[in-house]
């Protein structure tokens, strides 16, 4: 069956709300600013999270939406079969309303009713969460499966532990890494229950362990219907939720690839004006390499993004959201450029996207001229940044042929091609100077078999950073060198803060964000209830404690190993590097930072806690001045 991306999303949206829905429209891609936790919505319960903890939703205990989402931390796996840096969840939600029965037998309901999705009931086979890390098997979602099979008409036998499909079996406990969702570390979360089709019944009756029919495609997920009854706290407890909730997602892309018969989203209508466009523009067909396909799918999938995430008020930035935009809308024209494309292209594709779904995201109509003059720009900035910067890489490395083995010429020294490696100054020097971004330094690399030196990199780089800080602190008002001290003094202070914090509320506390300007510090941690007037004193009190003291803070650069069984406080998975920094302030803190801090505590003055608020579900948020 074929149907268009419109007809799926209002089917879904009638049905739910012929059970009592209340149709919600999309949030925004960019999240509330009061959370800092990511940069991107990045599924449908995001933005309505304070819901599942608990809060009353104006629109009442059942919601359903089409949600825009964007991931970004596998882009490199853009282009593969199933991965997209923007898509579109369908959702159906129950704030403390209906649970497993009514979720499991509604999603049935949709997905075969001829009035429906109609799809083939005996194509469908689920996964339920069979028990692990204390929390028990779902025996009540395997129940309620078995009966709705059985009035279907249908086979509905339980897989064991083997996880094997056959004789009858269509419902497969699996364990945590399959069917345990949470967004993040902490939240509301549970255990799911996935549902499956069946993409090639022409090849006999299913069977086989589970991981490989869908390793090899022969089954691809449609839904995943969370029931939410537990809230994950920092320290790794499961808070059972006073009331449980339902969180389903349905991605538009992967549903209708699966009504299409088709194994790849790409291959779905969503895309085919997209193709078609791009092939109109470089003359190349999607399908004559596997080099063409790779470069249709990330233009059009980075084109699709870019779109969205500018009409939802992103623009082109070397930091944060915007940097994603960047490296999204550069990335595309790169891979035009591989395709042959010589000018300007990426508005022409936006245009068509704005088109295709402008129906159901006005927002793309009203942001129309922003989204092309947007785009406008970073392409024709971008084309001359590549020019300049390619010349400059070809410079450095030059590959030729010595006794039939391609050589590459770096630098000075010779070397056969597989085992050159690229300076970290070079591949720094492409980026300050050329505006050569890194990612792509990299790709380009990769493609001449050179490898780049990393760790070299990583020193240029934050030396880097060390300078342009200082440089942004200068346009304050007020001297460079007292902003600096100024930094450095909060610096310090955020690590007494924390240390306080810890000895207050106790160990679960951990750093989810800190920004310090030279007038003040802001920290985020992880502690769900707002703190008391005495232990906000509390902790002041400590902090002064600490600076009166005046205990000298002492810099040791250990390795990362060593410094974390010395009990540093940091984020030890973050790109750190070999070696870390760790600053100790006596026996009161000891964290791995990059500084730059204080010499002695004593220099901090009087530290002052001036408000102490809500950041996002499970965050608080303190700013605080040094007096
Ligand atoms: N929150 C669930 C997911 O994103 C439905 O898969």
């Amino acid at each position: 069956m074929t149907m268009i991306a419109d007809e799926l999303r209002k089917k879904y949206l009638d049905f739910f709300a012929s059970k009592g829905h209340a149709i919600i429209s999309s949030a925004s891609l960019i999240p509330n600013e009061t959370d800092a936790s990511t940069l991107f919505t990045t599924a449908g319960m995001h933005p309505l999270v304070p819901y599942l903890l608990g809060e009353k939703h104006p629109g009442g205990t059942r919601v359903a939406d089409v949600q825009k989402c964007v991931r970004t931390g596998d882009i490199d796996d853009v282009g593969d079969n199933r991965h997209l840096t923007f898509f579109e969840m369908m959702g159906n939600w129950s704030f403390g309303d209906y649970f497993k029965r009514e979720a499991i037998e509604w999603s049935f309901e949709f997905l075969t009713d001829p009035k429906w999705l109609g799809l083939d009931k005996s194509r469908l086979y689920v996964t339920v969460f069979k028990g692990e890390d204390n929390i028990p098997r779902d025996e009540e979602s395997i129940a309620v499966w078995t009966e709705v099979f059985e009035k279907a008409g249908i086979s509905n036998g339980v897989a064991g532990d083997d996880e094997r499909i056959g004789d009858g079996i269509r419902i497969i406990p699996l364990g945590t890494d399959d069917n345990f969702w949470i967004a993040g570390a902490t939240g509301p979360c549970g255990g799911d229950t996935e549902m499956f089709y069946d993409m090639r019944p022409e090849e006999g009756p299913l069977s086989g362990k589970f991981g490989d029919l869908v390793d090899s495609f022969r089954i691809m997920e449609v839904w995943n219907d969370v029931f939410m009854e537990f809230n994950r706290t920092s320290e790794g407890a499961y808070e059972k939720l006073d009331k449980p909730n339902v969180d389903t997602g349905m991605g538009v892309e992967r549903t209708l690839a699966v009504l299409e018969g088709k194994y790849t989203v790409f291959e779905t209508e969503l895309f085919q004006s997209l193709f078609v466009k791009i092939t109109e523009i470089s003359g190349c067909g999607y399908q004559d390499s596997v080099e063409t396909e790779k470069s249709f799918r990330i233009i059009a999938d980075h084109v699709r993004a870019s779109v969205f995430m500018i009409a939802d008020g992103v623009t082109p930035l070397n930091t944060g959201a915007g940097y994603v935009l960047r490296r999204l809308i550069r990335r595309a024209v790169r891979y035009g450029k591989l395709l042959g494309i010589k000018n300007d292209f990426t508005v022409s594709i936006a245009e068509i996207v704005i088109e295709n779904f402008g129906n159901f995201y006005p927002e793309l109509a009203a942001q129309k001229a922003v989204i092309i003059s947007e785009l406008k720009n970073e392409e024709e900035k971008f084309r001359k940044t590549l020019e300049q910067g390619l010349k400059e890489f070809n410079k450095t490395t030059h590959s030729f042929q010595i006794n039939g083995m391609e050589h590459i010429l770096i630098k000075d020294g010779v070397q056969p091609i597989f085992e050159s490696e690229l300076s970290g100054k070079v591949v720094f020097d492409l980026y300050a100077t050329y505006g050569f971004p890194v990612e792509l330094t990299r790709e380009i690399a990769r493609e001449r078999g050179i490898m780049i030196n990393e760790k070299e990199f990583d020193v240029e780089y934050k030396k880097h950073q060390d300078l342009s800080r200082t440089a942004s602190a200068g346009m304050f008002k007020g001297g460079l060198q007292d902003q600096d001290e100024n930094t450095a003094k909060l610096h310090t202070a955020t690590h007494l803060l924390q240390a306080a914090l810890r000895t207050v509320l106790g160990p679960h506390v951990s750093q989810k964000g800190s920004n310090i300007t030279p007038e003040r510090l802001r920290f985020d941690f992880t502690h769900t209830e707002k703190m008391t007037p005495e232990q906000i004193a509390k902790v002041q009190d400590l902090v002064n404690e600490a600076i009166r003291a005046d205990v000298p803070v002492i810099c040791e650069e250990l390795p990362v190993d060593l410094a974390k069984a010395s009990g540093a406080l940091g984020v030890f998975d973050a790109k750190y590097g070999d070696t870390v920094k760790v600053y100790t302030a006596g026996e009161f803190s000891k964290e791995i930072c990059g500084g730059p801090h204080a010499s002695r505590t004593g220099e901090l003055g009087h530290f002052r806690i001036q408000k102490e608020e809500a950041s996002s579900a499970g965050v608080r948020r303190i700013k605080a001045v040094l007096e």
